[in-house]
């Protein structure tokens, strides 16, 4: 392994192919626990989904799922606009990954491309079956991996010339999750691949488990040979019910709306934190929906803090000599990041003071006066079926709510009402018709 990234909740990385083995350097939670602030993930941090949450409530735990999942076929069909039978099920991206390349080691032993920079369960599938892990662009693979958007950058990724000549996976993971812009594939090269999708990310919910592909219309390889041997590799019910729930309610308009408006909360997150990035001079930021920080050359490493324990992220920072972090790839760490470098880094960059495991008294408060977060809740406030502040001092609260929240659709979900009181002896003074057993 050359250096890794990081996305989602796994591990990206550019490939040594000579390596002998390759690690697995998930983010997250880990033995010591789940990290205070997971900078690894692009999980989407406007979730979790309530509609999704919702979902999982009610799902029937007490039965095994319906073992042909038809009427979840017949769903995710529907929403795509594709033929039930192109619908294949998968316990997560990460098992789909694994499965393809093992069916595909049988059926045309060869190669895996892989992008330079990707998410890395491509390559530990591969080196399970004993394959060469090889360029995106080299001729020999046999099945060749593609992310739109890429992970962990977020950036465009173009598919290949010939989209049906080889088998060919587009993972579109992060898509639900594309900030700017519109996918560059179009519709014809998006039938002629295999389509991954695992909404757990955009729903914020990846605890639960649950992904499915899209199998090519049509391609210049035996395309049904390929999809009668994935689906005969299935292990028996590969979705649990929650997962079932997670799927169902994917395809949902509520789940959908909710989705657009995390997108626009996440924008703001994300130009909020490029502005304090900005701020902070050495920063850069080079790609579209993900942040990176790169310190100054000639940083006194002799100085620099102890390595913070950052979920992935802290597998890939660079530490002492030239850090290089990305703080949040995409959308996943871009609240968290914002606020820590505004706790932290605003006060004293490059250096960001970051503490292992650090517990602080007072809690880092963030800055409030977000201007553009504060306008789009005004103007969502003002979009409301009502004459223009009519609401007086509400009106005001939700948008004091949703800038400490960080959120253009701020919700509170357990308000609680503090109430104050004490017997101060006054009513023994005779100043009350009642006695205070009563007041
Ligand atoms: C690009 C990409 N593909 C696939 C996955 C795995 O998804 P799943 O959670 O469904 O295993 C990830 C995980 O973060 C990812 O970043």
């Amino acid at each position: 392994m050359a250096g890794d990234g990081g996305s989602g909740s796994g591990f990206c990385m550019e490939i040594d192919v000579r390596a002998a083995t390759i690690a697995r350097p998930h983010g997250g939670p880990d033995a010591q626990g789940p990290v205070r602030w997971d900078f690894s993930t692009n999980v989407n941090a406007a979730g979790p989904c309530p509609q999704a949450v919702q979902a999982l409530a009610r799902a029937d735990i007490t039965r095994y799922p319906d073992p042909s999942y038809h009427a979840l076929r017949q769903r995710l069909a529907v929403w795509h606009g594709v033929d039930e039978r192109r619908i294949l099920l998968a316990a997560s991206a990460s098992e789909f990954i694994q499965r393809i390349t093992a069916v595909g080691e049988r059926l045309a032993p060869a190669p895996v491309a892989v992008p330079a920079l990707a998410y890395g369960d491509y390559a530990v599938a591969a080196q399970a079956c004993s394959r060469a892990v090889v360029g995106a662009e080299d001729a020999t693979a046999t099945l060749r991996w593609c992310a739109d958007p890429g992970s962990p950058l977020g950036q465009d990724a173009a598919p290949p010339h010939d989209p049906a000549a080889t088998p060919t996976v587009l993972d579109a993971a992060h898509a639900p999750l594309r900030l700017r812009g519109a996918p560059c594939w179009s519709s014809d090269a998006e039938d002629a691949v295999f389509r991954l999708y695992s909404p757990n990310k955009a729903l914020g919910l990846p605890g639960i488990r649950g992904a499915y592909a899209i199998s090519p219309a049509g391609a210049a390889w035996p395309r049904q040979t390929w999809c009668d041997a994935l689906h005969a590799a299935e292990p028996s019910w590969p979705l649990g019910a929650h997962a079932v729930g997670l799927l169902e309610c994917w395809t949902e308009p509520a789940t959908q709306a909710w989705l657009a408006d995390a997108r626009i909360t996440l924008r703001t997150w994300t130009d909020s934190l490029r502005a304090r990035l900005a701020d902070l001079g050495p920063a850069t930021c080079a790609q579209r929906d993900a942040v990176s920080l790169r310190a100054p050359a000639g940083r006194d490493s002799a100085r620099s803090p102890a390595p913070p324990r950052l979920g992935r992220a802290g597998h890939h920072l660079v530490w002492p000599a030239g850090l290089d972090a990305r703080f949040g790839a995409a959308t996943g760490g871009a609240r968290s990041a914002a606020q820590r470098l505004a706790a932290a880094g605003h006060r004293s960059p490059p250096h960001l003071q970051f503490r292992r495991n650090a517990a602080p008294m007072i809690p880092n408060i963030p800055e409030l006066n977000d201007a553009t977060l504060r306008s789009t809740l005004q103007a969502r406030v003002d979009g409301k079926i009502k004459p223009l502040g009519s609401l007086g001092r509400l009106e005001a609260l939700a948008v004091q709510i949703g800038c400490i929240l960080g959120t253009s659709s701020p919700r509170l979900d357990q308000p609680q009402l503090v109430v104050f009181a004490a017997d101060h002896g006054l009513a023994a003074q005779g100043v009350s018709a009642y006695p205070s057993d009563v007041t």
